[in-house]
């Protein structure tokens, strides 16, 4: 086996889910691009390493990692405790939470406590999924549709097969900004939650780059422009 020549840049495979903005979106010519893009670029330069995305369902992500398909996941992950058993995680680089939507025209559903007897749409394997599953353990949601897809379970409530869809709220509402009058968010986020990139387990030297690439890029004021240029959906 040939060692890399002295002062050549590794390469990491970044998986993500890129149907999810504004964290990530693939634009018109098929790049990968959005904030969790943008940051890992940076943080990237910053610590002299080279990413290259790959393009995958969520529930595929930690999996992917964990075999060594992947080396990084990108892709708006929210930091909790079951995944810190499978993963690791940086430090945190943003805060979201799950909000509840419902389509447009629906008076009834006000709040997380009219969802009795519903069925709610989620994306497989997310923190909206385990939300919603909590939900139906205590008797409150019927029935749970998941989708691979943000935008397939935004369709299910369309046409009526779920009355609610629980989700991350910046990307609902970005959602909600590109289609306009299809749904709407109601009530308060569900709960907080923070998003980190995830390593595979013990791979410190990783993690010790992104987490001082991280400290760097918010020092600098890089990380505050990214987020007032988010991309447009
Ligand atoms: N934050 C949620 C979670 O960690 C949803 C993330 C989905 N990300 C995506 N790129 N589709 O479960």
């Amino acid at each position: 086996e040939e060692s890399a020549p002295a002062g050549e840049m590794p390469t990491y495979i970044v998986g993500t889910e890129a149907q999810f903005p504004p964290f990530e979106i693939v634009d018109s010519k098929g790049n990968v691009v959005g904030f969790d893009v943008d940051l890992l670029n940076a943080i990237a330069e910053d610590q002299g390493f080279k990413v290259q995305y790959l393009d995958q369902d969520f529930a595929g992500l930690i999996p992917a990692l964990q075999t060594g398909n992947i080396d990084i996941i990108a892709s708006g992950m929210t930091i909790t405790e079951e995944r810190e058993g499978e993963v690791d995680f940086s430090e945190p680089y943003i805060t979201a939470g799950l909000a509840l939507a419902v389509p447009i025209n629906n008076e009834e559903i006000q709040s997380v406590d009219d969802l009795k007897g519903k069925t709610v749409a989620v994306q497989t394997g997310s923190t909206g999924f385990m939300k919603a599953e909590e939900l139906k353990e205590a008797g409150v949601i019927a029935k749970i549709k998941d989708f691979p897809h943000v935008n397939e379970a935004i369709e299910e409530l369309k046409i009526g097969g779920a009355d609610a869809m629980i989700n991350d709220l910046p990307v609902t509402e970005a959602f909600i900004a590109a289609q306009p009058g299809v749904i709407k968010i109601v009530g308060e986020p569900l709960n907080s939650e923070s998003y980190g990139f995830a390593v595979r387990t013990g791979n410190t030297e990783l993690l010790q780059k992104i987490n001082a690439g991280l400290e760097n890029v918010k020092a600098s004021g890089e990380y505050d422009e990214l987020l007032t240029n988010l991309p447009k959906y």
